[in-house]
């Protein structure tokens, strides 16, 4: 937080204001990724795209403290981000005016880096490797340079939170996490705030190789993308809850959740978190939340995350008196063929009467 307040102030800002959101951003933008299971387009666990609500909320309560009349970003006029920032910016407050420079101007990639060094403004990327980074506490986005030829592997310097999984270590780690209400509250049974123990886990699975992403993108411009993620406490917390799910949640909840989750993921990635159908959605699923409640091992290694074991006290519908093939049955297996017949009953009636699978074809 030091070195970024000073980069401002170095770069000449007359004033730089550096705010703590990790709780907060835990709490209120990663907490609903969770228990919505949002992964856009199946893996991308929207590390960036959540993060602009939250940047521009503090961002606008800044100008009002400062009687500022303009909020400026950095996006290019090409990609998502500018899309949240600006649909947030609207949202908060409609007078206000925003500066985006880069878009603006038109500039290239080299044109900012030749700007950067012109000004003194110091940053991690070069001609010869130049990325475009955003990282939070939930993951990492890496595109641009030589990722934007999509048969170029990603070179080793492209990833910054996860080692190759060839190069993790030989032995699994195995974890304990407990849910509650759907969001993870203890890591091996100790109690945690949840920005905690995201960092503690982007550790543990980042050293076992977890969490790497390597995407082509549909952006909401239109264009397509390939972007190299990495969110490796995403990828444990988010596959430890979707199991713990199936333990708790009743069937048709569970079936139909997907739905909505659907429509949620794409809200989020496009620049539609402040609204009211996001809202109402989410409201769907919280309710859903209130029975994910237990425990669920994982097995870390080489760059998988897999769940092994699960458990939970008050909530788990898993009845093994039903499930059991041994003697300890309580199925009621009378019921079954009374039930295969009523089932089955529609196709039967439509089956005598038309013959579409059955040998005999009847033509009028
Ligand atoms: N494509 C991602 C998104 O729209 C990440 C955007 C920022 N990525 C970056 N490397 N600067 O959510």
């Amino acid at each position: 937080f030091d070195a970024i307040q000073q980069k401002a102030l170095k770069v000449g800002a007359i004033d730089s204001i550096v705010i703590d959101a990790q709780d907060e951003f835990a709490d209120h933008y990663v907490a609903p990724v969770i228990k919505a299971n949002a992964l856009y387009e199946g893996d991308y666990p929207l590390v960036s795209a959540l993060s602009r609500p939250l940047i521009i909320e503090h961002l606008v309560k800044i100008a009002h403290a400062q009687n500022a009349t303009a909020i400026a970003h950095g996006s290019t006029g090409k990609g998502n981000d500018q899309v949240r920032f600006e649909a947030a910016i609207h949202a908060l407050d409609p007078e206000m005016k925003i500066e985006a420079p880069i878009r603006d101007f038109h500039w290239s990639r080299e044109e900012e880096i030749d700007y950067a060094k012109d000004h003194h403004v110091p940053v991690p990327i070069g001609k010869k490797s130049p990325y475009s980074i955003d990282a939070n506490l939930w993951g990492r986005a890496n595109e641009a340079g030589i990722l934007e030829n999509p048969w170029n592997q990603a070179p080793d310097d492209a990833w910054g939170m996860t080692v190759a999984p060839e190069a993790a270590p030989d032995k699994p780690t195995f974890l304990d996490l407990t849910f509650q209400q759907g969001v993870p509250v203890a890591l091996n049974g100790n109690p945690m705030p949840l920005a905690a123990m995201i960092k503690q886990l982007n550790q543990i699975a980042g050293a076992n190789g977890i969490g790497r992403i390597d995407k082509i993108e549909n952006r909401l411009v239109g264009i397509k993308s390939r972007e190299v993620y990495e969110a490796p406490a995403a990828a444990v917390i988010m596959t430890a809850h979707h199991d713990l799910e199936n333990l708790t949640l009743e069937r048709d909840v569970q079936h139909f959740k997907p739905t909505i989750e659907n429509k949620l993921t794409n809200m989020i990635y496009e620049a539609q978190w402040i609204s009211p159908l996001f809202d109402a959605l989410m409201a769907f699923i919280d309710k859903t939340q209130a029975v994910v409640n237990g425990t669920v091992k994982m097995k870390l290694y080489k760059g998988s995350a897999v769940p092994v074991a699960r458990q939970s006290t008050h909530n788990s519908l898993y009845d093994e008196d039903l499930a059991t093939y041994t003697s300890a049955d309580s199925f009621d297996q009378e019921a079954a063929a009374g039930f295969i017949k009523l089932w089955t009953l529609p196709t039967t009636v439509f089956e005598q009467v038309n013959h579409v699978h059955s040998e005999e074809k009847q033509h009028d």
